[in-house]
């Protein structure tokens, strides 16, 4: 069977940037920024793209358009006893997207309370913003040992976040193209509206010095290298399956390399202007509240769903308006990455191994990941999803994957045979210098990410402070999956594989 492609290159552009431009660009990002003392941190996070993020992206769309397959067949095709690496990844990419898909879902339940302003209005709101998104719309318990039942409207929100997914992705690229493009632009033009907004409200210039004044002194902290190189991959949505299944979709005369430095710079351009809204609003809040800088935010999520929703409700007007922008623009960029987990992530991969047919794996894979993700709408739910999950797979997984990744495609496949391969069809050519990306600098450096930024720390002590029962969750994830993907591995399929295939792969 003919595999379906891109229609047009912007379709698979666009596609990509949605991928990449997530929570993660409006949430993760300022929030490392605001962290890691600003300025500096984008120097590092910059390095951090050109070292590691371009030409591991080159890797993951060049190999899925080599081997028109999704990551398992691109590891099978390698070697039979590499497809393992590909199935962890989308064990990964499938974990993800139950939980990331819970903060979609508050974004929805906060697009509602916007309309109504149900956190409160001026100082007010200002004050009850925390407790309202703790204790009204997580209704969070003390700690993980209490789970507690899921919170209804949050299920709400969860199964109307899954009904887009699905009624995106059953229709394949076909659709995915088209959709992503719409996606973006709205998304963008939700960002010009907040920067515009940010920037003119009193106070801003104070949140703009922070971001951009670099504090050299802070280069020389190894945290903030490894917040900047783990934040490149899950900002570019390396080392989670789909942008090799997005990449098999490639016309055979299609570009690579030029299409994945328009991705990976789009989003770090993205991210960077969306800076520009958070940290105005920082600054705004410092000035309204005479607070310094470092008391405006206190963790991660709260960037997102505290800081915002004090600086709407302090809006000297339209603030309902600001709010339903804000969130929606954090729904709808979400969703994107959303719906390239699970097309990319998983279901390809599905399709490309056993032959499935896409409505009913689609169906199927959005009705369990929405069970499990009720899970993550518990009372507890939020130190087990977003906290504890993603410390596994979206910090560990991802870049444990992706090293081991980036070693086997340059030393075994080897990459300069990839080199060679999308220079053919590409716009411009990538010189030598790639090939020692690949094989040392990208699996170097991320090895130091994950052992000084990880390992060491969480064996130390706790991950989050949580006990240690919680935080070993942790790994019983990554070796529980690891299995898993061994055993998919020793599952063996007629006439879909990669292997199958391969003289035909060879012959181009
Ligand atoms: N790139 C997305 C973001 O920045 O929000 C997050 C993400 C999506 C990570 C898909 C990993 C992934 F596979």
């Amino acid at each position: 069977m003919e595999r379906e492609t891109w229609s047009k290159r912007s379709y698979f552009i666009f596609a990509a940037l949605g991928s990449a431009i997530g929570l993660g660009n409006l949430w993760r990002f300022p929030y490392l920024t605001y962290k890691y003392g600003g300025a500096a941190f984008l120097i590092a996070w910059m390095v951090g793209l050109v070292l590691i993020g371009l030409p591991w992206l080159i890797v993951e769309f060049g190999m899925g358009k080599y081997f028109q397959s999704s990551a398992p067949g691109v590891f099978e095709g390698i070697g039979k006893k590499w497809e393992w690496l590909g199935w962890w990844a989308v064990f990964c990419a499938f974990l993800i997207d139950t939980y990331y898909t819970v903060v979609m879902a508050w974004a929805l339940r906060y697009v509602g309370a916007s309309a109504t302003m149900a956190w409160g209005s001026g100082e007010a709101g200002a004050k009850g913003a925390s407790s309202f998104f703790f204790k009204n719309v997580l209704q969070l318990s003390s700690g993980p040992d209490k789970l507690g039942a899921p919170i209804g409207t949050l299920v709400l929100c969860l199964l109307i976040v899954w009904i887009f997914i699905f009624l995106i992705i059953y229709k394949g690229t076909k659709v995915i193209g088209p959709v992503s493009q719409y996606v973006m632009i709205i998304a963008w033009v939700s960002l010009v509206v907040l920067v515009l907004r940010g920037l003119t409200l009193p106070g801003a210039m104070k949140g703009l010095n922070y971001y951009l004044s670099p504090d050299f002194s802070q280069l020389g902290h190894l945290d903030l290298w490894f917040a900047a190189f783990s934040q490149i991959a899950f900002t570019l949505s390396l080392g989670m399956a789909g942008m090799y299944a997005y990449g098999s979709f490639i016309k055979k005369k299609g570009d690579v390399n030029n299409n994945a430095f328009i991705t990976g710079f789009g989003n770090c351009a993205t991210s960077f202007f969306a800076g520009f809204a958070v940290f105005s609003v920082v600054g705004f809040i410092m000035q309204s509240l005479s607070i310094p800088v470092g008391e405006v935010s206190t963790s991660s999520v709260g960037l997102a769903f505290v800081t915002w929703p004090v600086a709407i409700s302090m809006l000297p007007g339209a603030n309902s308006l600001f709010g339903i922008v804000f969130f929606s623009a954090l729904f709808i960029v979400g969703l994107s990455s959303a719906y390239f987990l699970a097309y990319g992530g998983v279901i390809s991969p599905l399709m490309d191994k056993f032959g499935w047919n896409r409505e009913k794996t689609s169906l199927i894979f959005c009705i369990v990941s929405f069970l499990i993700g009720i899970l993550f709408t518990t009372n507890g739910g939020l130190y087990w999803g977003p906290d504890i999950l993603d410390r596994a797979v979206a910090f560990y997984g991802l870049l444990i994957t992706g090293i081991l990744a980036l070693l086997v495609v340059g030393w075994v496949f080897p990459v300069s045979k990839l080199r060679e391969y999308v220079n053919k069809t590409s716009d411009f050519k990538v010189g030598i210098w790639f090939d020692w990306m690949v094989k040392l600098v990208a699996p170097i450096g991320l090895t130091f990410v994950v052992l000084y930024g990880g390992f060491i720390p969480d064996i130390k002590a706790s991950y989050g402070g949580y006990p240690r029962w919680a935080s070993n969750f942790i790994w019983i994830v990554l070796i529980v999956t690891l299995i898993l993907s061994f055993v998919l591995q020793s599952i063996k399929t007629k006439g879909v594989s990669v292997s199958s295939t391969k003289s035909e792969v060879k012959e181009k």
